[in-house]
């Protein structure tokens, strides 16, 4: 670490003092051009490769530990470092194992999960979210970030759902380009994952994907289209999983055809770690440096493991037999070099910063905006701390650490506020706050060596824990019940799926129990994913809290005492049977060799639409403690040219007694169609923070471009001339208002 400081510096000394320096120096003696920071990034490019041996080229390309890749030391061009991503900043591990090194200085803040900064619907929140952890990636001397995950969420039973930003391709792709552009900011380069279809854990390393092309363009890639055009991504993460039969680390159509060409993407493909699994098509197919293929040190021999990585010697040796085209390594060198010119090379980019009160103020915001009220029957919340004065609060996930497990996001902090710290700390002298533990689901805390260090142990049977939740319950004046999921495996957990749809460890039972001991109850779930609720009957208020990071605790009790009002929108459907899902009742899931998307475009809200099917909870759907009225829709002209564009507008205004703020969203449908189309599909949001009273006019602007679809059969998209429905409202089931309108 201290060598590659330095040899930053004496880059930045060359480059600005225009000295002549070693194997950097240029014919006459001056600053050689790939040093000077005033020439332009491809010049400098240019130069360093002309500069670099075949030997040194395919040294770039692939690891040299488990999360970095070897400069040119000759030039002092320096190594690569990676770090997961995206929640916060991994821990460092050893260099050749997934073990954590046991540094004491690698702690960071642990933000919200992205299924959290998703259910914000702000883009100012991704912006924030970007800065923040970027600056961290910066403070730890990364170049690149693992991370964001946009995979759509497509069955309520991924493992990673935690780790990606929704079901809707339109969502995902405005909250994902902020969130890149400050993570850059800071000369840290995002790692956009996983490059694409990898919508389940199971089978993650073999099963091929089939889907049509429509559900391809319209569902499951636009969130990557976006990342690389708009937010302008400098490297990309291949998928484990096949499509059309080619794993997608070195898939020809997704990353040459699509990525590279069609998207004129001119940054790095990173391969997931062991996700690369053949030389020829590592070499061909567009992927740019291989990780994480076989690092354990062991059976490939710690001396020589990386050099058998198909990025290294075998291709080394295509290279030298002419079975492999020179062009083609330049290419790849190239993205490398600019790469590491817009990162480690830049000397420009600012110092960073890690565990700073900003950090920890912006993690607490985030969580607090992306909590979303399901559900708030008799003003059950928020609790008023003037006339509670005994609040139990009950369930494993009130005091289980959550930073710690979930595979390669899980995080090592300085401390993270559960939710039974924040209660006690906002109720403190004003309430009692008694805990019970209601039920055991794992009391491991346990990864890679990163420990929790807390003591779950509990010997009381499922009754007595039940028995002594009710007592608790029934002693005070309201109840909070926090449950859900954990970072278990089988829970919201990389390397495999959930198993079942409903809560794990008897959940239920103890929320059917305190429901009739108290009526005064509120359901905490914490979690990245839906779950079955079959007591939502008779519960009065429900939180979905998701994992949120360092100051998870802290942003619970804000919401649950209303220091925050919340504001947070669900960004995925939670439908009320597994089977209601459309991978579940049409398409495949988990498949086996291969897995088809028999449901096409229906995912998520586009199927209860179609179907219309009643979700538990809809996408976009989140109440606040105030009210809203949102009316007055209207269009400023009834047709749209093809090169027009048409002005919807709303007004909303706060009509309860707190200041709030709500989400107006925008989805349009399209009414004559030679494809079969969804119902409707969300096409702009916005969130309005308004006073009690107070009134704001909402407007959004369409495009033709924006009503397009995919059309498989000629290959491009197209906006078909017709009528078109525009509907605002506040959750895709519950629209205010509608206007139609006719494409020319
Ligand atoms: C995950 C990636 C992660 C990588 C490095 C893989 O198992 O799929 O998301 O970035 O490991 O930890």
């Amino acid at each position: 670490m201290k060598n590659r400081t330095w040899i930053k510096g004496l880059a930045a000394l060359c480059a600005s003092a225009a000295v002549a320096c070693g194997g950097g120096a240029g014919p006459q003696g001056g600053v050689a051009v790939y040093l000077d920071e005033s020439q332009p990034i491809e010049k400098r490019v240019e130069d360093a490769l002309s500069r670099m041996t075949l030997e040194e080229k395919v040294a770039i390309l692939h690891a040299q530990s488990k999360f970095s890749s070897a400069g040119v030391p000759r030039l002092g061009i320096p190594e690569v470092w990676c770090t997961d991503g995206p929640h916060g900043i991994r821990p460092e591990v050893l260099w050749d194992e997934w073990n954590q090194a046991g540094w004491t200085n690698d702690s960071c803040t642990a933000f919200p999960a992205l299924t959290c900064l998703a259910a914000t619907w702000n883009p100012e929140m991704s912006a924030l979210y970007g800065k923040s952890i970027g600056e961290e990636a910066r403070y730890r001397e990364k170049d690149i970030l693992l991370g964001p995950g946009v995979n759509i969420y497509r069955t309520p039973l991924n493992g990673r759902n935690f780790e990606y930003m929704g079901e809707d391709p339109y969502l995902s792709s405005r909250m994902v380009v902020p969130y890149i552009e400050e993570v850059q900011k800071n000369g840290v380069a995002v790692c956009v994952k996983h490059f694409a279809l990898n919508n389940q854990e199971a089978h993650r390393h073999g099963v091929n994907v089939v889907v049509d092309d429509r559900a391809l363009y319209e569902i499951y890639l636009p969130a990557f289209k976006a990342a690389v055009e708009e937010g302008g991504a400098w490297a990309v993460m291949g998928a484990y999983n096949k499509y059309k039969g080619e794993h997608c680390c070195h898939n020809r159509y997704l990353l040459n055809d699509i990525l590279k060409r069609d998207w004129a993407f001119d940054g790095v493909v990173v391969s997931d770690w062991g996700g690369t699994h053949d030389t020829k098509q590592a070499a061909e197919n567009g992927l740019d440096m291989e990780f994480g293929s076989w690092t354990d040190g062991l059976s490939w021999g710690a001396s020589n493991a990386y050099d058998n990585y198909h990025l290294a010697a075998p291709y080394l040796d295509m290279l030298r037999k002419g079975e492999a085209s020179m062009a083609t390594l330049d290419d790849k060198a190239r993205r490398v070099l600019r790469l590491i010119f817009r990162t480690a090379m830049n000397t420009r980019k600012p110092f960073g910063s890690l565990n700073s009160p900003e950090h920890l103020t912006a993690a607490r915001r985030i969580a607090g905006e992306g909590i979303v009220l399901l559900k708030n029957e008799g003003g059950v919340l928020p609790i008023d701390l003037g006339r509670a004065k005994t609040i139990a609060v009950v369930g494993e996930n009130a005091v289980k650490m959550m930073t710690v497990g979930g595979g390669s996001s899980s995080l090592k902090v300085r401390h993270e506020y559960t939710p039974l710290e924040g209660i006690r700390a906002a109720a403190a002298g004003k309430a009692e706050v008694i805990y019970e533990r209601g039920y055991v689901g794992d009391v491991t805390g346990d990864y890679n060596g990163v420990k929790t260090g807390q003591d779950l142990s509990e010997s009381r049977s499922e009754a007595q824990l039940i028995a002594d939740a009710v007592a608790a319950a029934r002693k005070a004046d309201a109840v909070i019940f926090v449950g859900g999921l954990n970072k278990s495996n089988h829970q919201d957990c990389e390397g495999d799926d959930r198993l079942q749809y409903g809560l794990p460890y008897a959940q239920d039972k103890v929320i059917g129990a305190l429901a009739e001991a108290n009526p005064n109850l509120a359901v905490v779930i914490v979690s990245g994913n839906a779950v079955a609720m079959p007591w939502i009957g008779r519960v009065p208020a429900v939180l979905e809290a998701w994992f949120s990071g360092s100051e998870a605790g802290n942003a619970l009790a804000d919401v649950v005492f209303g220091a925050v009002n919340p504001s947070g929108k669900l960004p995925f459907t939670f439908p009320v049977r597994l089977e209601d899902n459309s991978a579940h009742a049409l398409g495949e899931y988990p498949g086996g060799d291969t897995v088809t998307y028999n449901e096409s475009i229906f995912v998520g809200y586009r199927w209860h639409d179609k179907e219309r099917l009643e979700p538990l909870f809809a996408f976009g759907h989140g109440l606040s403690y105030t009210t809203f009225a949102v009316g007055n829709v209207k269009a400023d002209r009834t047709t749209l040219a093809s090169k027009g564009s048409i002005r919807i507008s709303a007004d909303v205004t706060n009509t309860g007694d707190r200041a709030g703020a709500e989400v107006v969203q925008l989805y349009i449908g399209d009414e004559q169609s030679s494809l079969p189309r969804p119902v409707k599909e969300l096409k702009g949001f916005r969130k309005i923070a308004l006073d009690p009273g107070q009134t704001q006019t909402v407007t959004f602007e369409i495009t033709p471009d924006m009503l397009r679809y995919y059309d498989d059969a000629k290959g491009a998209w197209v906006a078909e001339p017709g009528a078109f429905t525009a509907y605002v409202g506040v959750a895709s089931d519950d629209i205010r208002g509608t206007v139609g309108f006719e494409l020319k």
